[in-house]
């Protein structure tokens, strides 16, 4: 059985940073199709009814078909902690994050908040996240099985604390944290639509043991994706240069450990040495854009224009609880402000490739996820361009899609979200 639907409807031949917005295709009466859990084809609605004429038909009227919304960097176990007052980062950690950490060791504590978590996710037009877990197990078989269940395309992975610079009852050890994620790697990387992701938090939590022991982990498993911290706070990077003397640099104290790679994504990434930028550029690691968790923690402002342009490989992410939003469209306008102020106006055509195939591409999944394409996975997520009076009356003067769009992306947030989709499914709303 196929299922034909029609809207507006927005998708990519390539990135816009390479080819400006010509990158996107465009059509306003336009439709994908959709078999079981694959997109098999996409194009004007009246080719597509004219071509299968027993296909049921979902009309969305002129709202925007999008792919689902793909965030690269977050933490699910920080849900309940997100827009905490006043702290930055070394401090917003020790106050906040670790004690809520913490209860994470209970199943039924992670299980409530990763079912939660998802659902919010899927109500801002999210389908796929990459996240950091807690040190406990629990927490990322509690992520998996409600991701399971949902059906969603997820990327996780245990957090790895070995050193005493994290608080004692959220510690591992460089063979706990092996063995732990081993177990784990082997129990859920690949099963159904899960990713396994080496986790360890980042340099300043860990001893040069475990790092050396999660960078044995990767090499044995190369298929599987490494996340990270990098160079989000100054204070952060004096911190690392203190624990790692030896280190030339922040990145070092991964390269050295081998923790950069394919494959390795390394949130916020801000405050970047040049040789960090070329072995980043040269070793394929990518950088992930955390921008509402950067102007929160106040941690700098991303160099999006020049990364772009040297060829780094870079997504977009929240970062919640760090970041204030669980919104991608939030998300998109933090980048919008963050890039105006290093004097490189982002084009919508660039945020939401970011939102998309850029974050898709970070997680080496852009062949699955993140654009409407046949044989692309059916994740997708459908707009209102419209949501409130303010956006409705500015998107009223557009002169094109990209001036319709805008709005939404500056002004919008959950309210945009008319349905997700998930392998073909509606997720949200409930049906
Ligand atoms: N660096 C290490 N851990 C974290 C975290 O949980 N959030 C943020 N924003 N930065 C980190
Ligand atoms: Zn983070």
């Amino acid at each position: 059985m196929s299922t034909l639907h029609l809207g507006q409807v927005i998708s990519f031949d390539g990135s816009p940073f390479d080819l400006g917005p010509d990158a996107a295709w465009y059509e306003r009466r336009g439709a994908i199709l959709v078999e079981d859990s694959q997109i098999l084809s996409v194009d004007r609605a009246d080719a597509l009814r004219a071509a299968h004429p027993s296909a049921e038909i979902v009309d969305h009227g002129d709202r925007l078909i999008l792919p689902g919304f793909v965030d690269a960097h977050a933490h699910y176990p920080q849900t309940a902690i997100i827009a905490s007052w006043g702290k930055r980062l070394i401090d917003w950690l020790n106050h906040y994050t670790f004690p809520e950490e913490m209860r994470f060791g209970d199943p039924a504590h992670a299980e409530e908040i990763a079912a939660r978590y998802l659902d919010l996710l899927l109500a801002h037009g999210t389908t796929s996240v990459c996240t950091f877990c807690t040190i406990h197990p629990a927490s990322v078989e509690a992520i998996f099985a409600a991701a399971e269940a949902r059906g969603m395309r997820i990327f996780a992975g245990k957090t790895c604390m070995d050193r005493d610079t994290a608080p004692e009852g959220l510690r591992d050890t460089a063979q706990s944290a092996y063995d732990d994620s081993r177990a784990l790697l082997q129990r859920w990387h690949g099963k159904g639509r899960a990713g396994y992701v080496i986790t360890p938090r980042f340099s300043p939590t860990s001893t040069p043991e475990q790092l050396e022991a999660l960078g044995a982990l990767w090499a044995e498993h190369p298929g599987c994706l490494m996340q990270t911290h990098l160079s989000e706070q100054t204070d952060e990077i004096a911190w690392v240069k203190s624990l790692y003397p030896e280190a030339r640099d922040y990145l070092d104290t991964y390269e050295a450990h081998g923790l950069l790679g394919a494959g390795g994504l390394y949130g916020h990434a801000i405050h970047l040495e040049p040789r960090e930028r070329d072995r980043l550029k040269e070793a394929r690691g990518a950088l992930v854009h955390c921008p509402t968790s950067n102007t929160f923690i106040g941690s700098g402002l991303f160099d999006m224009g020049g990364l772009t342009k040297e060829g780094q490989i870079v997504g977009l992410a929240t970062d919640t609880g760090g970041g204030s939003s669980f919104s991608m469209l939030r998300t998109m306008a933090a980048a919008y402000e963050v890039a105006q102020l290093r004097h490189r106006p982002l084009h919508p055509s660039e945020l939401l490739w970011l939102a998309t195939q850029g974050s898709a591409g970070a997680l080496r999944a852009d062949h699955r996820i993140g654009n409407l394409a046949p044989g692309m996975e059916a994740d997708f997520t459908v707009l209102d361009l419209a949501s409130t009076p303010a956006i409705a009356q500015r998107a009223a003067r557009a002169g094109d899609i990209w001036e319709a769009l805008f709005p939404t992306i500056m002004m919008g947030d959950d309210r945009a979200i008319v349905a997700t989709y998930v392998a073909g499914r509606q997720a949200y709303p409930a049906a």
